[in-house]
């Protein structure tokens, strides 16, 4: 059995490579070793793969291959709490995904556009003309309010207030990138274990509070699950009810906030997008209605150009291999790693010409398959909200681009920076709101 082909840097040097600049780093990978590399984490190698047929060979083998919830554990565990969605595997996992998928069906949308577009306004109004304002944490501000809202039903309210106050709190100690941070006499990891402790508690008050007032008739994900049964006919315990509103919430923050900044920063910093997107959309005239706005098909392919060319999440959550398997010819042994490499796979040349330009109109030239074109990963892990995550980033867009006059800060290139999990604008991007349209009704 042989491994595909990689470097024999050593794992700490392979860290600080990937720290430095992940985003060299793979470009260069892919073009010394191809379509699917190794690199050794220590013992475990981690198989990296850009091609859409090696793709495939992962998402849909659910035999050799598991998406193990334990290779969540560490990294993503602290806030996900132990029961977390990523924490789970097989039929629990399976299950339990459906269930948070129930929120974002049919009628349910349409509400939610509306609120969406309302919660846009009400943020961006906040904005004082003539004023440099950081675009990242202000789109923040409305994925998180969002976010709960979908998640949790909640849109006011002291609790509303602290677990707003909460998740903030936390994205920004997360991101501070320096190891020995102290925090009024503590270490940053004993700080986001009190925002932890702080959140579960809230959670908890709420999922015990809704467990006696069920209603049937809201549609958030939280009360579809405490009227919800398992696998075997049993309630969902109220421990495990807190442990799966978590990531949903963060992720509606962080990945939606980081597409739509990207897509702020790349139609400002191209005239000829803003100016087609704008003769898109007021070409609908004044108040159009969210259905049209979902089918503009040039906000349509720059939403996905955006996703392309930085994916929010450069890679999928890892799989391992159970028995052996062979992906793209290789016969890979038990315990090997494999990872979908979204970021690689969206900048090949053969499906993407000049792939570091941000070009929409590739999208409206031909259409990709689900393994050319992966922001949302695939397979039993692929992102619950990916339809959702779309719907919210137009509608965003739309109603930003149609009642605010903005411009970036300074015309300078805007750099990725990886997290760990997203890839976000390194600066924030600084915007000027330099004026407000005025529409009728
Ligand atoms: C533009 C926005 C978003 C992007 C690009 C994105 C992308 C992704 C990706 C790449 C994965 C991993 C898939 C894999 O490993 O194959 C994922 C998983 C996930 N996403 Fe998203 N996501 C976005 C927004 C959201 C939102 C709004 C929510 C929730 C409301 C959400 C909830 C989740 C959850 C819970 C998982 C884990 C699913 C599981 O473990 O089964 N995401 N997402």
């Amino acid at each position: 059995m042989q491994l595909p082909p990689g470097p024999k840097t050593p794992s700490w040097l392979l860290l600080l490579q990937f720290k430095a600049d992940i985003f060299g780093y793979m470009d260069t990978i892919s073009r010394r070793y191809g379509d699917i590399v190794t690199l050794m984490f220590g013992s475990t190698p981690t198989v990296y793969v850009s091609h859409p047929l090696g793709i495939k060979e992962i998402f849909t083998n659910t035999k050799e291959i598991v998406a193990r919830g334990a290779l969540n554990q560490e990294g993503f565990a602290l806030f996900a709490g132990e029961q977390g969605i990523l924490q789970l595997d097989g039929a629990r996992h399976k299950h339990r995904r459906k269930l948070l998928m129930s929120a974002f069906h049919g009628a349910r949308m349409q509400a939610c556009g509306q609120r969406i577009c309302e919660l846009t306004e009400k943020i961006m109004s906040l904005q004082a003309i003539g004023k440099p304002f950081l675009a990242y944490s202000t789109i923040e501000d409305i994925t998180l309010a969002v976010g709960i809202e979908i998640v949790m039903g909640l849109c006011e309210g002291a609790r509303y207030d602290r677990i707003k106050r909460l998740f903030a709190l936390f994205e920004v100690t997360e991101k501070l990138s320096f190891w020995r941070w102290n925090f009024g006499g503590q270490s940053r990891e004993k700080y986001l274990l009190y925002l932890q402790q702080e959140l579960l508690q809230i959670l908890d008050a709420e999922v015990q509070e809704r467990r006696q007032q069920a209603d049937p008739s809201r549609t958030d994900m939280l009360s579809e699950l405490v009227l919800a049964t398992d696998e075997t006919g049993e309630p969902i315990t109220d421990e495990e009810i807190r442990d799966l509103l978590i990531s949903p919430i963060g992720a509606a923050q962080g990945a939606s906030a980081t597409a739509i900044a990207w897509a702020l920063y790349w139609i400002h910093h191209l005239p000829h997008v803003r100016d087609r997107l704008l003769e898109e959309l007021n070409a609908l005239g004044e108040n159009p209605d969210i259905t049209s706005i979902l089918a503009l098909p040039y906000l349509n392919a720059v939403c996905n150009e955006v996703l392309r060319i930085y994916p929010t999440q450069l890679f999928t959550f890892p799989r391992i291999v159970e028995s052996p398997v062979e992906i793209m010819g290789y016969r890979l042994n038990p315990e090997t790693i494999l990872i979908a490499n979204i970021y690689s796979t969206h900048q090949r040349e053969d499906l993407y010409p000049q792939p570091k330009q941000f070009k929409p109109e590739r999208f409206l030239e031909r259409q990709f398959s689900t393994y050319e074109f992966l922001p949302f990963g695939g397979g039993s892990r692929v992102c619950i909200a990916g339809t959702f995550a779309l719907f919210e980033m137009k509608l965003v867009l739309a109603t930003i681009l149609s009642h605010y006059q903005l411009k970036l800060n300074k015309k300078q290139v805007e750099k990725p920076k990886f997290d760990g999990l997203l890839c976000y604008p390194a600066s924030g991007i600084k915007m000027i709101m330099q004026d407000r349209y005025h529409h009728k009704g």
